[in-house]
């Protein structure tokens, strides 16, 4: 792969950056009908690719996707140009005005960048609604190919799809990768394939299909893989515990089935740790009280066919206890390199905050020098920022689902396309 700080003579060229401003927007206080950005750290983790190439003379032109447009109806985006309000964000960033690009017409959108200057800047319409993004159409990435000279991927967060920008703009022009990108891939790799021992990873938060990936590479890798959160009442489910109202994903529950199973043949899953007293009760914080979970040996939950309930509806399992918290941060003080990602709890509700807020004090605290801690995922980073110890950690990936397939183990296709291009 090679790095876009090997780009000379550039002056006058058309550089194009895939990156990934898909960031929250927020109600603007000043004009109600406008939106704000309410989180630019993925933009400002793409600046200082972005400055590089423009104090070379290049003519800068972005391309990003914002949202699921063809799946989820984003009634809060009524603006001609959805990415209007991230571009002005980015101005704000660069001190510099960047242009913007309405809708994708090749014709028009050529002239516009014939027409700017070297050291000029453009951000082109929201990759996804154009249909040819998503499908990996050829003809979609030769067009967009056709608009630059070189092309550059500073957007890790989204090298696990397989999409036109990604994956096939590469096949047509000589690629670089971002700095940011180059930083993600080097500091990952080194945790997947050299950590320093004992590495521990904390897994929380939901979608256990996006996660079961890490945990099996974890649950190889990792000394202890300590898991919370939604996860873990996946894990209690699929042990037969009763879980109340706790929000379930029967897909999750066979996965977690299949560890649980492993668990019992004496295979690796002896590594997951799981809670051994939960916080249950209402999400508005009504009716909170720690349960403990049964004193069984895990072995003997998982061959017990009786349910026991941590709770019941409309009472759901929404944090760790604090007998988990104590086991939890023995854990994390013995690591040498510690990865997280997602909470371990309802965070947002101040009842069921204090595991997550905990145990994200003690990882931040436990980063630079002691272990070497990197988090990923927006939750994680934002809980994170609710502690006020963020810029201690280690290393935080701009990548939620892109950092948890990466080390995963998976092979990311935006990254693969980026070792193809001898050719150019
Ligand atoms: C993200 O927010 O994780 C990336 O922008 C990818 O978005 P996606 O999950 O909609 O592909």
């Amino acid at each position: 792969m090679k790095s876009a700080r090997e780009l000379k003579n550039i002056r006058g060229k058309r550089v194009l950056v895939r990156v990934d401003f898909n960031v929250p927007l927020a109600k603007s206080s000043v004009h109600s009908s406008q939106f704000t950005v309410e989180d630019d750290t993925r933009i400002n983790a793409a600046i200082p690719t972005i400055e590089f190439l423009l104090k070379k003379g290049a003519k800068v032109v972005l391309m990003s996707h914002f949202g699921r447009p063809g799946k989820i109806k984003n009634v809060k985006l009524k603006m001609k140009n959805d990415l209007e309000p991230i571009v002005d964000r980015l101005s704000e960033l660069l001190k510099k005005k960047a242009g913007g690009v309405e809708k994708w017409d090749f014709t028009l959108i050529y002239e516009r960048i014939k027409k700017m200057k070297a050291g000029g800047i453009l951000m082109l319409p929201n990759l996804r609604l154009h249909p040819g993004e998503e499908k990996n159409s050829a003809a979609f990435a030769r067009d967009l190919a056709g608009l630059g000279q070189i092309y550059v991927n500073e957007a890790f967060s989204v090298c696990h799809r397989k999409h036109a920008s990604v994956v096939g703009v590469p096949k047509f022009l000589p690629s670089y990768a971002g700095l940011q990108l180059m930083k993600e891939v080097e500091v990952l790799s080194r945790v997947l394939h050299k950590p320093e021992k004992p590495l521990l990873a904390l897994m929380g938060g939901g979608k256990i299909a996006d996660k079961i990936a890490l945990m099996r590479a974890m649950v190889k890798r990792a000394n202890a893989v300590l898991v919370g959160g939604a996860l873990a009442t996946h894990f209690f489910k699929a042990m037969g515990y009763g879980v109340g109202d706790s929000r379930i994903e029967a897909e999750g529950v066979q996965l977690a089935k299949k560890l649980v199973g492993n668990h019992r043949h004496g295979g690796a899953s002896k590594k997951i740790v799981l809670p051994r007293d939960v916080v249950v009760g209402r999400d508005d914080g009504e009716g909170a009280r720690v349960v403990e979970v049964l004193a069984k040996s895990q072995e003997q939950r998982a061959k017990s066919s009786t349910p026991y309930a941590l709770c019941s509806k409309p009472d759901a399992v929404l944090d760790i206890g604090p007998q988990t918290i104590l086991e939890y941060a023995k854990h994390i003080k013995g690591a040498r390199t510690l990865i997280w990602n997602g909470p371990m709890g309802l965070y947002e509700i101040k009842r069921y905050s204090h595991g997550t807020l905990a145990l994200g004090r003690l990882f931040a605290a436990r980063s630079r020098g002691r272990a070497f801690g990197v988090a990923g995922g927006g939750e994680t980073i934002d809980a994170l920022n609710q502690t006020g110890m963020l810029e201690y950690v280690d290393f935080v990936s701009t990548g939620g689902g892109a950092m948890l397939e990466f080390l995963g183990g998976r092979k990311l296709p935006g990254i693969e396309a980026l070792h193809n291009t001898e050719k150019h």
